[in-house]
């Protein structure tokens, strides 16, 4: 049986085997899809092992992006936006191909799933952590009025103005700041900030980070993992089925 895994650190909670083999049977497919669990220093070895032992495709998870996209010997143009790569998969020539499926989940999981065009609209974004840069290229090609980074740690958000069309804010204001107003805000940290940032302005508050089905990240997910089926299997799922669980 074809096997497919995902590797991270920690790795029990995540939903990917569940989301995946929903897609498997919804498509006609018999496939194996394990949780790895990585240690840091052991995250190469075990990618190259996976592959090795006929491995056929790996989703990557935190903290493990930045470093699979070192690994690859090539990679889209989406991942070289991000730095990062969340799937992987073996070229013909047995080399490692690196994708990055996070931001155009995100993106669809807005605008299919809660039907909001990102045109023209004003972006806040907190953190500026690895999901941050997996997101501003797929947000910025939907031609938002403006994106805004607000994080605690300077450098990491100059590095990002560096590489993208974005305004920062700096920590000091990270938490305060209400006075500029924002239609979409996105919390890519672990603090929760919703009682905090949100005004009568604000069309839509955004979780990244997800516990529960309930939760928008989980949106997020299985849009991510629904192209990364695509990419793998050259079939398109059908989301729905599991988008519905979310707003039940
Ligand atoms: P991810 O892969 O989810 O992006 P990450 O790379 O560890 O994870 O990034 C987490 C983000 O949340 C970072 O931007 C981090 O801020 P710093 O860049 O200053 O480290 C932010 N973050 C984490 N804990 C935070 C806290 N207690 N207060 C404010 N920001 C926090």
């Amino acid at each position: 049986m074809d096997r497919y895994a995902v590797i991270g650190n920690p790795i029990e909670h995540s939903l990917s085997p569940e989301i995946h083999q929903t897609f498997a049977k919804q498509t006609g497919r018999l496939m194996d899809y394990v949780r790895l669990l990585s240690a840091p220093e052991q995250f190469i070895p075990k990618v190259r092992e996976f592959f090795a032992s006929g491995g056929k495709g790996l989703n990557v998870t935190y903290p493990f992006k930045q470093q699979a996209f070192l690994l690859v010997a090539k990679y889209s143009e989406r991942a070289a936006q991000a730095k990062a790569v969340n799937t992987l998969w073996r070229l013909p020539n047995g080399s490692l191909y690196g994708d990055n499926t996070d931001g155009i989940g995100l993106v669809r999981d807005i605008s299919i799933n809660r039907g909001m065009c990102l045109k023209n609209k004003t972006i806040l974004i907190l953190g500026a952590g690895g999901a941050v840069r997996g997101i501003l290229g797929p947000l910025l090609a939907e031609l938002p009025a403006q994106i805004t980074v607000a994080n605690r740690t300077l450098e990491k958000t100059q590095q990002l103005a560096q590489e993208f069309a974005i305004k920062i804010i700096l920590g000091p204001n990270f938490f305060g700041s209400r006075d500029e107003k924002y239609d979409v805000i996105i919390n890519c940290t672990p603090v929760p900030l919703r009682n905090h940032l949100v005004t009568s302005a604000t069309e839509l508050f955004y979780e990244i980070n997800y516990q529960h089905v309930h939760d928008d990240g989980f949106g997020m997910l299985v849009e991510q993992a629904a192209e990364s089926f695509w990419l793998w299997h050259g079939v398109r799922p059908n989301t729905v089925p599991l988008q519905v669980l979310r707003f039940k």
